[in-house]
Formats: C-alpha cells, structure tokens, sequence
C-alpha cells in the first residue's frame, strides 16, 4: 500500500493543471467522496495496527500535498482571471475626479469665529434648543410683559407653553453660569429661532455665538477691545467700527455694534449687539454680583456671512441649492 502511496505523491508532485477545469477535476479525484483519499482511508481501516502506523503517516502526507496543490494553482488561476480582466486597459490613465462636497458658507464663518475667540481663551459652549421660558427670558432679566414674550415674536410648545424654541444664545449662557463659578470664558454657538416674517433680511432661524466674560474686573473697556480685535481678525484693518448706545434687558450699559464700509460703500451696518452684563442677571445664576462683573456680546453669523461673501437674501443660506453651495471651498 506504500508504494502505492509513494506512486500517488510523485503523481501530485509532478502535476501542472492548466486551468481551472483540470484542476478541479483533480480536486475531485483525490478529494471527492469516492475520490482515492476516502479510498486509502478505507483500505487503511482493513490494516493491522502496526502498519496502521507508518501508512497513516503516508496518506496524510499525501493528502497535505494534494491541498497544497490545490491552493497554490487556485491562487494563480485568480490571478490569471485578474489580469485578463485588465489586457487592454491603461492602468496610468487618471481616474474620473471626485467630486467632494463642500462647507456651508454658515459653517465657515461660524468655524472661523470659533478660531477668533479660542485664539484669547474663549471655551465653546452648547446647549439645547428647546430651552424653558426661565432660561431664555426671566434669568435675562426680561420683564413678564415683554414684547419679545409675544407669541408673535417667539415659538412656544404647544403642548407645554412653559417651553420654547430659544431665540438667542444667551440661554447657553444662563446654563454656563449656573454650573461654573467665574472665570467664566465662553462663547455659546448654536440656532436660534423667531417668529419672524420671511423675507431676503430676515428668517425663522439662524445661528448665533454669543460671547460672555465674568471675572473680577471686567470693564467695557475691555469688551470694546475685544470686539476690535474680532473685527480686524475677521474683515481686516480696512473697515472702521462704531458703537451706538441701544438696549438689551440684561446688558447695562448696552450698545450695538456697527461696521463700514458695507460692500465697498461708505453706509454703517449693525454686526451685533453687547453690553455689560445686568447685575441682576448674575445674581438670578447665581454669581454674587458685589464681586463679579461681566461682559456679553451676540454676533448673527448669517449677517456675517452675507457680509463676506455679498449674499443679497438669508433665505439662500437655507435652500440648500449644490449650485450655490458649490462655489464655497471645502476648508
Ligand atoms: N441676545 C441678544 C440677541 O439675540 C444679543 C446680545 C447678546 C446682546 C449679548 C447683548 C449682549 O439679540
């Protein structure tokens, strides 16, 4: 039965398939149910337990060669396959470009804004949009009759009138106060809605980032320096600001920020609001007004945007056109 065995493994030694066809007819015959090895094995069980021995090492020999084989010329009928998929094709001719997608132009600003501020130690903050009436108005110092509490001007949950889509950013600030004792340096980022009539100025949502600074110390002196700096850092050295008194219920005192040129034009346009924080609104948070003393700001980010790039209407910032958004870099 050896040199049975012998003369099989000198069989598969030798053997050169050439295709695939003849190489499973191969597997087939060594492998295959009826194939030689289930036969040796069957032989094998016929044998006295001596020769069991040597002869069982034999077949496994044999069948080891035998997979051995297989394998070896699968891999290389794979790769035959591959290579006639190829003859013919230039491999060195460039592929079709990938068309990648790009940033809203609100991201941009918004990113570049976070740059600006982190650059002097403002942290991000977030929170949620759904904020209660407490969080948005009352802790802001925002008396119950309040315009901006009119239905009109803000949406409320109807099933919870307590609730409400926040319409500033400053409700992120309330948060922040109320969880960290000053230094408090932040900026809050994020949506904002009011209910607004739709037009090419204004809209039912935009986004926000509202700067607040609380320490011991803090002067409008330094907000207004701080507001220079965004400027030049976000338009450049070329446009001149001015600060025009206005109010906010929790800013005092409170001024409104304007930028020119405008479009390459001599006329002075709003770019945020800010103000020293109302001792009334630390104390609602929880910081001793006695000590503390704080400034806030709150920047629109689409006015930005439409300001750098000249975008004429807000309502293209929320159409979603690829044609439009196509034309903004990918940064
Ligand atoms: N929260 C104000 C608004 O949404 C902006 C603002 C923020 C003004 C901070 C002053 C200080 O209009």
């Amino acid at each position: 039965m050896i040199s049975k065995i012998s003369g099989l493994i000198e069989e598969v030694d030798s053997y050169q398939p050439a295709s695939a066809q003849e190489l499973e007819d191969f597997r087939i015959k060594f492998l295959s149910k009826k194939g030689i090895l289930n036969q040796l094995f069957e032989d094998f069980k016929q044998l006295d337990n001596d020769s069991k021995k040597e002869t069982g090492k034999w077949i496994n020999i044999l069948k080891n060669k035998v997979n051995e084989k297989i394998e070896l010329y699968k891999k290389e009928f794979e790769h035959q396959k591959f290579q006639a998929l190829f003859t013919g094709l230039d491999l060195s001719m460039e592929a079709y470009p990938l068309k990648a997608g790009s940033r809203h132009p609100v991201s941009i600003v918004k990113n570049q804004i976070i740059d600006i501020f982190s650059k002097i130690g403002f942290t991000q903050s977030v929170g949620p949009e759904i904020v209660d009436d407490w969080h948005n108005f009352t802790a802001l110092n925002f008396p119950p009759d309040h315009p901006a509490r009119d239905m009109q001007d803000t949406f409320y949950l109807q099933k919870n009138p307590d609730y409400l889509l926040r319409t500033h950013t400053s409700s992120v600030q309330v948060q922040e106060m109320q969880a960290h004792q000053p230094p408090i340096k932040t900026i809050s980022i994020g949506r904002v809605y009011r209910n607004e009539t739709i037009s090419y100025k204004s809209h039912v949502q935009f986004h926000q980032i509202e700067g607040l600074y609380v320490d011991k110390n803090v002067s409008f002196a330094e907000l207004k320096q701080v507001l220079y700096y965004f400027v030049e850092q976000f338009f450049g050295s070329d446009f001149k600001i001015r600060f025009r008194p206005s109010f906010f219920p929790f800013t005092e005192p409170s001024a409104e920020m304007d930028i020119s040129p405008v479009h390459g034009k001599t006329r002075w346009m709003e770019i945020l609001g800010c103000g020293m924080v109302d001792p009334a609104v630390l104390d609602n948070c929880g910081i001793d007004s006695s000590i503390y003393t704080g400034y806030a700001f709150g920047i629109g980010i689409e006015r930005l945007t439409m300001l750098k790039y000249g975008i004429p209407d807000i309502r293209i910032l929320f159409e979603n056109d690829v044609r439009f958004l196509g034309q903004f870099s990918s940064q």
